[in-house]
């Protein structure tokens, strides 16, 4: 597939996981790949995996939480490779705590970086996408979905993405950007491995959070975030996909 072929996609979080998975799809199917993260070693490394395999890349280090590290960022993005076509926002990060002992820096955090950080990199990036007729590509989560026990920051932040997409589909439907949400779910990756459960965590409160299938690798997502930044989504706008084998089926 060519899906992607002259055209440039921004992806958050490409240093791991999702992101990283998503990059090497996008990458594969033609489309010059903006690898954005935190992590500079990380992001390297995946622009090397694609530039290995023959593909087009370019790392870059950025805190989505940073407004003028995200604008810089959308800047030398588009004056490195002419245009953006594909936003793909998959940076982000996982905390469990008690609800009661929840510091205002934690929520904060989380906030900042799921929430915030989606807006920033939706709103520098516009500009340019309605210019290319592009998308974005948000990550919601099941969080988003259902109730999580001792997960408050993180289920509001993502309900925030997954609602801030939807009023940005409809808010530029007309000028020709589509956006839509996954909400993954059991994808293993370092954010799912690496979960610090408070001691109070009460397991029967807890919905469904494993998949009827078993866990999945990230490729497993990437599919579907090819497909919604491309053509062939191109009648897919304020959606939210679950991409979670069942889990809330
Ligand atoms: N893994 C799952 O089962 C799952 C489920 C639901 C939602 N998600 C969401 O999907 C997205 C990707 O998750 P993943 O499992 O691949 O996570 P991951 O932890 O494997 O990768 C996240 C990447 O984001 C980067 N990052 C973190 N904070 C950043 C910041 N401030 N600025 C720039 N980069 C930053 C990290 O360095 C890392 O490379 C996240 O938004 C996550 O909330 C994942």
């Amino acid at each position: 597939m060519d899906r992607f072929k002259d055209k440039v996609a921004l992806i958050t979080g490409a240093g791991a996981g999702i992101g990283r998975a998503a990059a090497q799809r996008i990458a594969a199917e033609g489309g010059a790949v903006f690898c954005v993260d935190l992590n500079e070693e990380a992001a390297s490394e995946t622009a090397s995996l694609i530039v290995d395999a023959g593909g087009q890349a370019t790392a870059h280090v950025c805190d989505v939480s940073d407004e003028s590290s995200v604008n810089a960022c959308i800047e030398a993005c588009v004056a490195c490779y002419g245009s953006l076509y594909a936003l793909v926002n998959m940076a982000g990060m996982l905390r469990f705590d008690d609800t009661q002992m929840l510091e205002s820096a934690d929520w904060q955090k989380v906030i900042d970086v799921n929430l915030t950080g989606t807006l920033y990199l939706c709103r520098a990036a516009l500009p340019h996408l309605i210019t290319s007729g592009g998308s974005i590509v948000n990550a919601a989560s099941t969080a988003a979905l259902s109730g999580l026990p001792c997960g408050v920051a993180y289920s509001a932040s993502k309900g925030g993405v997954l609602a801030m997409t939807r009023s940005i589909a409809v808010e530029y439907a007309k000028r020709g950007v589509r956006a839509n949400c996954i909400c993954p779910g059991d994808i293993q990756t370092d954010m799912a491995r690496g979960i610090d459960f408070p001691a109070s965590m009460d397991w029967e409160l807890m919905p469904r959070i494993q998949s009827i299938s078993g866990p999945k690798p990230p490729e497993t997502v990437a599919g579907l975030i090819a497909m919604l930044a491309s053509e062939d989504g191109v009648h897919i706008t304020g959606e939210d996909v679950r991409v979670d084998g069942g889990t809330l089926s």
